[in-house]
Order: C-alpha cells, then structure tokens, then sequence
C-alpha cells in the first residue's frame, strides 16, 4: 500500500522563488487551494512546451484552461497527475503540490496520485466489457472489500448514468452512446474514490445535447470534487467554469499563462489584451 501522501514532508524546489511573468498570472483563488502550481516548466526532449507556470487549483470548484491549439493545456493537466511520467523523454522543472504535498517527491506513488486524482479524455474509452464491468474494474484490481453492486450503482447515478443503464449493466460499454460511454468513463474514474477529476475536453467528440448532459454533470460533480478541465470551446468554459486560466504559447515563452481569473470577470473584463483578442476570437 501506498505511503499516505499527506505524511509525506513538503519540498519546495529553489525554481519556487521566482516570480510569476505575468501580474494577471498571479490572481489566486480565495478558496481552500486543492492544488498548487509553481512555477512548472516542461520540456519534451529539447522542445519545450510550458514555461513557469504558477496557479492555485481552488477545492470543489470547476477551474477550466482555455487557449489555442498546441499552447500547452493537454500538458499542463497531465502535470496535475503525473500522467506526463509515462511519456519518454519529458523532464519537468517547478512544483506540483496536492494537499500541500510535492506529488513529484521522492517518496511519492505515482499511482496513488492517479487514483487520487483522476482523469477523463477526450474520446470515450470505456474497456470492451460490461457496463458492470467498467465501473467495478479498479475496485476488483485494488481488491475492493466493500459490495461491488452498491459501488456500481453509486458511481452510475453520480454520473448520471443509471436510469439509462440499470436494467443493461450486462451490455458492453462500447455499445452505448458516446455521450453515455463519457458518463461511463466519468463513473469508472468515480468508482476510484478520486479527489480531483482532470477532464481532458471531454466533450469534443459529443453532439450538442451529450455535451450539456456532461456540462450538467460537471456542476453536480464539483460539490464533491475539484474540476480541472480542458476546452478549446469558450462558450463551455464560461458555462461551466468558476475560474478561468488562459495559456498562450509563442516562439520565446512555450506555454505560457497569460491571465487565470474568475471566468466571469476573464470574459468580461480581461485584464490582458491577449486574453482579450482570444476571447473576442481574434485569433486561435
Ligand atoms: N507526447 C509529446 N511529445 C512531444 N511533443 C508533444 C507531446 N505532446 C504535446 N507535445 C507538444 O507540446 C505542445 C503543447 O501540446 P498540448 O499540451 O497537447 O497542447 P494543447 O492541449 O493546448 O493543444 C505542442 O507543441 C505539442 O506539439
Ligand atoms: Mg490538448
């Protein structure tokens, strides 16, 4: 069994020192901070592709990175779970704190830190299995004690999902809908007992009605957990998002943050005129 990663010493790295480029980037949230970005940089290979970011990640909110293709977003969310581990060749600089702790310390499971911080992609992915099947599969691998039927069903209804399968739970998870295979996918990551949920835009490949079912959901969901998603679609981050974070990337600076905010007051009033062109659709 994992060490508990609360018990684990904090570790600021000497990079935490630095500033911020931007005053906009250094906005933080008045909640309590589920997790803290300082000053992360990452290279893939020699190419690098985020450049001191710093944000604070408020509890049982839903936070939302926007920007232009290719400016980082994909990579600053694996960071959040060390999803970025498993990609050869990627070196990162900078801190990563869940809970106050350093998830890239030494004595740190990475994959208790993807249990406990879970994720969701863009394109459904359920296993070819059982509905049951799905939502069961982590707890039988992590030897679940508890009653498997009752998990099923807790997961499927947070994900607002069992009215529509209950009477099917036998079906195969690839036979639903992809809005349904989404919310499956939402219900495996739940059946974890996650904290956090990482959303990878997982509403890009769903028709109009899937993805207000996923949006609605993503609302119920941040009563109990911490939000983190990906879009390139600004009309979903203003509907669903409580902050926004907004990330450019160019020649000098590779994924960079540019201005993270309320995303009322992101929409509304931007404080940088970068932000301010992608919003009004200037560009991306
Ligand atoms: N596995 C990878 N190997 C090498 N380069 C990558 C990899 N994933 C992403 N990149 C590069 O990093 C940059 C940021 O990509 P990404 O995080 O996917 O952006 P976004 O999600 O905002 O579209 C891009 O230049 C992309 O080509
Ligand atoms: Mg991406």
């Amino acid at each position: 069994m994992a060490r508990e990663m609360t018990d684990v010493r904090l570790d600021v790295g000497g990079a935490a020192q630095e500033r911020p480029a931007s005053a906009a980037a250094a906005f933080r949230p008045p909640e309590p901070i589920a997790i803290e970005v300082e000053n992360l940089s990452l290279w893939y290979g020699k190419k690098r592709a985020l450049t001191n970011v710093s944000l604070a990640i408020p509890r049982n909110r839903v936070t939302a990175l926007i920007g232009p293709s290719g400016c980082g977003k994909s990579t600053l969310l694996r960071c959040l779970n060390r999803m970025n581990d498993l990609i050869p060749g990627v070196r990162i600089e900078g801190t990563v704190r869940y809970h106050g702790v350093d998830i890239y310390g030494k004595d740190v499971d990475p994959v208790e830190v993807r249990r406990r911080i879970g994720m969701v992609f863009q394109k459904p992915n359920p296993f070819p299995k059982s509905i049951y099947d799905n939502v069961a599969f982590g707890a039988r691998v992590n030897g679940y004690r508890g009653n498997l039927d009752e998990l099923v069903e807790r997961c499927l209804r947070r994900a607002a999902l069992w009215d529509e399968v209950k009477d099917d739970l036998r079906k195969s998870g690839l036979a639903l809908s992809g809005g349904q295979q989404q919310r499956l996918c939402i219900a495996r990551a739940l059946a974890n007992d996650p904290d956090v949920i990482l959303m990878d835009e997982p509403c890009s490949a769903l028709d109009p009605i899937a993805t207000l079912k996923i949006e609605d959901l993503m609302r119920e969901l941040a009563e109990q957990y911490t939000i983190v998603i990906v879009t390139h679609n600004m009309q979903q981050a203003a509907r669903v998002s409580d902050y926004t974070a907004f990330l450019l990337t160019d020649e000098e600076t590779p994924g960079q943050l540019i201005e993270y905010a309320p995303t009322q007051e992101l929409f509304t009033r931007p404080k940088d005129r970068r932000t301010e062109d992608y919003i009004r659709g200037r560009f991306g």
